[in-house]
C-alpha cells in the first residue's frame, strides 16, 4: 500500500486524540475528509480522519524577509523554493483495531510512524456498515460502499434534510430501490410515500419495481364513512366545540347502529342525522354541520368505497400516494393524518408488516409552530415518531425546511441524512438537532455538491460523507419542464389562431 506520509511532532502532538503528519511526496494525495490508518509500536491499527490539511514552506515564514527579498528580487528565481514546499494533514483519533475489534487509544502513535489510506474493510467494519445493507453510495475519498443497516437507519427514524435542488427525492428514490429489492430471507417491509409532487410516480412505469407499485392518485383516494371514528374527526376539526363533540359523537354512533351495512353511509347521511337529533340547540348543529361542509368540498369521505385498501399493504411493496392535484394543505393533512392513523393502528394489531412512512415536505404535516386547526397531522407524526420503534413503524421526514419542523418529531429521527443547506437559519438549526455536527462539519455542509451528504446518527458510528449513487429506476416526474410547458402554450395558442382564421 502506497505510504501517505511521516507522523511529525508538534507541541502537543501526536496525543491520543490528535496527530499530524506531513504528506511525502508530490505525487501523493490526501484529502480533508479521508479516513487513513497507522500501525502502533503495540502492533494494532490505529485509525484517524484527516480534518485539515495546511501547506507550509520555510521561506514565507517571516513576513518581513519576504517583503524585503521581493523588493530586490523575485524569491523564486533564487531559492528553491518550490522544493521546500510542503503539506501536513491534521488528523483526529477515531480508535484502535486489532483482531477484529475497536478498541478507545490509550497511547499515542509515534513520531515517524508511516500513514497508509484506510484499509477499506476494516473501515466497513469502523462505520457500521454490513454487506447485506442498503447501498446508497461510496464513501467520499473511498471506494467502500456505503451500505446502512436497514433496522439502524429505520428503526428509529430518519431525516433527510437539505435545500431544494440538492438530492433529497433523488436519495429517498435510491432508498426506496433498496427497500424494493430485499429479499424475503433479509426481511422487507412496506414502503409508503406520501409524493406532494408527483415525483415518485415513475416508479410505477419502471420494468423492474413497477410490478410492486401502486400509485394513488389524491383525487381517487377514498375513506368510507364508516371507517371513520370520532377521535380522527375531532383530529381534522379541532375547533370543535364540546357540546359539537358530543353531538357529532351520538349521530355517528346512531348512524353506525342504524344504517344499512352493506348499502354503507357518507356525510349525506351523516348530515341527516345531525339534523334530526333531537335535545340539540340550533345553533349548535348549526356550526357543527357548518364545519362538517368542508369535508363534502374535500370529496374523499364516501359511503362504501375505499381507496387504498391500507389492509391490503403487503412486504416490499410500495404504495404512492400522489398529491400534486391537491391544492388545499388541509385537505393533505387530513388524509396524511388518517392514513399515519391507520397505518399505525393496523400494525400495532399486526395486520400488516412493518412499514416505513416516507413524507415529503415534512414540515408542511409537521409544523413546529402552528395552531392546531394548521397542524392536523402532526400529532400521528409525534406519536410514529416516538412510539414507532416497538412496534415497527418507520417514518422518515423529508424537508427543506428543517427550521419549520416539530422538533418532537426531529429529535426521534436517529439518522439524519443531510445534502446541501446553505441558509444560515437551517444550518445552525441542523447543528442543533443533529448529534455529530459541529461548526467545521455544518461548513462542509454549505460546500456540498447536488449527491453529495453527511449521514449522522443511529445508522453510522461515525459521521461520514457520502456520494450519493445514480438511481437505478427511470425518473418520469409529473408535470413537464418549464420551457416545454412554455412551447406547448404558444404552440396550442397558435393552433388555436389558426383554427380560427380558418372559419373565418
Ligand atoms: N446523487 C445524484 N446523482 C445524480 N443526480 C442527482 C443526484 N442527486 C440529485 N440529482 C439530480 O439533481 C436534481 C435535484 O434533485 P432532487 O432530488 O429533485 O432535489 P430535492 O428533492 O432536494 O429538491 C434532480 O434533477 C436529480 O436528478
Ligand atoms: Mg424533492
Amino acid at each position: 500500500m502506497q505510504i501517505l506520509g511521516t507522523i511529525i511532532t508538534t507541541e502537543e502532538t501526536p496525543s491520543t486524540t490528535e496527530f499530524s503528519f506531513v504528506i511525502s511526496g508530490k505525487d501523493t494525495t490526501v484529502k480533508k475528509g479521508q479516513f487513513i490508518q497507522t500501525i502502533t509500536k503495540s502492533n494494532e491499527n490505529m485509525f484517524g480522519f484527516v480534518h485539515e490539511i495546511f501547506r507550509a514552506n520555510r521561506y514565507f515564514e517571516r513576513a518581513e524577509s519576504v517583503a524585503e527579498y521581493e523588493r530586490i528580487a523575485d524569491m523564486e528565481k533564487n531559492f528553491p523554493i518550490d522544493s521546500w514546499e510542503h503539506m501536513i494533514a491534521n488528523v483526529r483519533v477515531l480508535g484502535n483495531y486489532k483482531d477484529g475489534k475497536f478498541t478507545r487509544t490509550f497511547v499515542p502513535p509515534s513520531p515517524g510512524a508511516k500513514i497508509l489510506n484506510a484499509d477499506e474493510e476494516v473501515l466497513k467494519k469502523f462505520l457500521g456498515f454490513e454487506d447485506s445493507g442498503m447501498f446508497i453510495g461510496n464513501i467520499q475519498h473511498h471506494e467502500t460502499p456505503a451500505r446502512l443497516s436497514m433496522t439502524r437507519l429505520l428503526q428509529k427514524h430518519f431525516a433527510i434534510l437539505a435545500m431544494s435542488g440538492a438530492g433529497k427525492s433523488h436519495l429517498a428514490s435510491v432508498l426506496i430501490e433498496e427497500l424494493l429489492e430485499r429479499k424475503q430471507e433479509d426481511g422487507r417491509i412496506a414502503t409508503i410515500v406520501i409524493d406532494i409532487h408527483g415525483e415518485y410516480v415513475g416508479f410505477q412505469y419502471d420494468e423492474k419495481y413497477g410490478k410492486n407499485v401502486q400509485v394513488i392518485e389524491g383525487e381517487d383516494i377514498k375513506i368510507p364513512l364508516r371507517k371513520i371514528n370520532p377521535e380522527i374527526f375531532e383530529e381534522w376539526l379541532p375547533n370543535l366545540s364540546g357540546p359539537q363533540r358530543e353531538l357529532l359523537r351520538q349521530s355517528l354512533h346512531d348512524l353506525r347502529t342504524t344504517a344499512d351495512k352493506k348499502e354503507g353511509y357518507g356525510l349525506k347521511e351523516l348530515f341527516a342525522q345531525i339534523e334530526k337529533n333531537e335535545g340539540t340547540r340550533d345553533e349548535t348543529k348549526k356550526t357543527l354541520l357548518r364545519a362538517l361542509g368542508e369535508m363534502r368540498r374535500y370529496k374523499f369521505i364516501s359511503k362504501n368505497k375505499e381507496l387504498p385498501k391500507l389492509r391490503l399493504t403487503e412486504p416490499g411493496k410500495l404504495i404512492i400516494f400522489d398529491f400534486s392535484s391537491i391544492d388545499s394543505l388541509r385537505k393533505k393533512q387530513m388524509i396524511v393524518a388518517y392514513i399515519g392513523r391507520r397505518l399505525f393502528s393496523l400494525r400495532k394489531k399486526l395486520e400488516i408488516p412493518p412499514f416505513l412512512l416516507l413524507i415529503e415536505e415534512a414540515h408542511n404535516f409537521a409544523r413546529e409552530k402552528a395552531e392546531a386547526q394548521d397542524a392536523i397531522s402532526r400529532s400521528i407524526i409525534e406519536t410514529i415518531a416516538r412510539e414507532g420503534r416497538k412496534f415497527g413503524a418507520s417514518l422518515c421526514l423529508v424537508s427543506q425546511r428543517p427550521v419549520n419542523l416539530s422538533t418532537t418529531a426531529l429529535s426521534q429521527c436517529n439518522t439524519h441524512i443531510i445534502l446541501r443547506v446553505t441558509n444560515p437559519n437551517d444550518l445552525m438549526h441542523i447543528e442543533m438537532s443533529s448529534e455529530g455536527i459541529d461548526s467545521r462539519i455544518s461548513k462542509s455542509i454549505a460546500g456540498l455538491k447536488t449527491g453529495e451528504g453527511i449521514i449522522v446518527g443511529e445508522a453510522v458510528n461515525y459521521p461520514v460523507f457520502v456520494n450519493i449513487r445514480q438511481r437505478k429506476s427511470v425518473k418520469r416526474e409529473k408535470g413537464l419542464p418549464l420551457h416545454e410547458q412554455a412551447k406547448q402554450f404558444e404552440e396550442a395558442k397558435k393552433k388555436k389562431e389558426e383554427q380560427v382564421e380558418a372559419f373565418l
